[in-house]
């Protein structure tokens, strides 16, 4: 299939293009190149490269796909601080104005990549994609704009389905640190500490970045009536954690390194524990590839012995910083 990705130079990006090229998919990729110069590794190149806000794709340059997978995004919370709105034109009304031209263009897949933020400070222990929306960031209410606008989209020409993703973490050629499970990895390898930066004491649900890449895949080969219009929790129900849970797990990696409680942000509002059985019950041939140990050990190999505490005082991995950089970029369009 020919499949359009954007955001295809990012953290999630850079496992779906060789994932979707190894399962024998054409890519486009669109990206802005917000963090250009900060990969950890080389990633791969898409079959085609478009240089280019997401807002400026043209009719043309869709056209002739059978879906496109929409990531690009100002991609935390904090990001939007930067310039108020600037969150919602690009992840809220941008997706939806992308989604409208794909449609138009005959694109008949759109999968979007949304978050279990959206649950934010969750009422229950158990959220379903049935729970009430509870957004505590412009990013989670950006997020629930573009699947609302987007399922308006939904006929008998266009399926969007909307994953909304656990957070990520895991290794990747572009590497983050600003996620709270390679953050409190990185914080072990380059300070001998563990800093946890609220109580501990809120609930998460994670998933590997490489798992979401496959889950996207999945979607676009799951048959189209199983995934039509439908709002899909990504991750696993054995997979929710306290934050201090995290800790332990790589307190085992690394024994050495000492758990500290900095108190930064007392306790985080966002509080949720997620359950997955739709995904498992839409598709069934569908697993997670990692659980949160084994995707730690992975990422513990790929760092020891490179990531210093340079690197984490640093902007190369923390999106938010080096995106002080490059906003401009994004001026450029708006
Ligand atoms: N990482 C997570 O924990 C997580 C969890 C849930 C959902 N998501 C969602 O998954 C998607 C990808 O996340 P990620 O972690 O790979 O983020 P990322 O920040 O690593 O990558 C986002 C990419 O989008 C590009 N981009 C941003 N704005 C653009 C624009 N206007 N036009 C063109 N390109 C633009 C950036 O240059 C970057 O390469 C995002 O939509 C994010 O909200 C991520």
């Amino acid at each position: 299939m020919k499949v359009l990705v954007t955001g295809h130079r990012g953290y999630i990006g850079a496992h779906l293009v060789p994932l979707l090229q190894e399962a024998g998919h054409q890519v486009t990729g669109c990206d802005l190149g917000l963090f250009e110069g900060c990969q950890w590794e080389e990633p791969a190149r898409a079959d085609i490269e478009l240089t280019k806000d997401l807002r400026a794709l043209t009719p043309e340059d869709l056209a002739g796909h059978d879906c496109v997978m929409h990531l690009a995004a100002l991609s935390n919370d904090p990001m939007g601080e930067l310039e108020p709105g600037i969150t919602e034109q690009i992840n809220g009304q941008g997706s939806i104005d992308l989604a409208a031209r794909a449609k138009a263009a005959g694109v008949r897949r759109f999968l979007f990549a949304s978050s279990c933020s959206m649950y934010g400070k969750g009422e229950s222990m158990d959220l379903d994609e049935t729970a009430a929306l509870n957004p505590v960031s412009a990013y989670a209410v950006s997020k629930i704009m573009a699947e609302e606008g987007i399922s308006a989209l939904a006929d008998d020409d266009f399926s969007p389905s909307f994953l909304r993703n656990s957070t990520a973490y895991g290794h990747s050629p572009m590497l983050r640190i600003d996620i709270v499970a390679n953050n409190l990895l990185a914080s072990a390898l380059a300070f001998g500490q563990i800093r946890i930066m609220s109580d501990g004491k809120p609930w998460r649900p994670l998933v590997h970045c490489a798992d979401i890449a496959r889950a996207f895949i999945a979607f676009m080969e799951a048959p189209r009536q199983t995934v039509h219009n439908r709002a899909v929790n990504i991750g696993a129900n054995q997979e929710n954690f306290q934050v201090r849970d995290i800790a332990d797990i790589i307190a085992e990696l690394l024994p050495q390194a000492e758990i500290t409680y900095t108190g930064e942000v007392g306790h985080d509002p966002r509080d949720y524990r997620v359950n997955f059985d739709l995904l498992y019950s839409l598709l069934p041939d569908f697993k997670l590839a990692y659980n949160l140990r084994s995707g730690m050990e992975e990422l513990h190999q790929a760092l020891t012995g490179r990531f210093t505490a340079e690197d984490f005082e640093g902007d190369r991995f923390v999106r938010l910083r080096h995106l002080k950089k490059t906003f401009h970029l994004l001026k450029e369009y708006s």
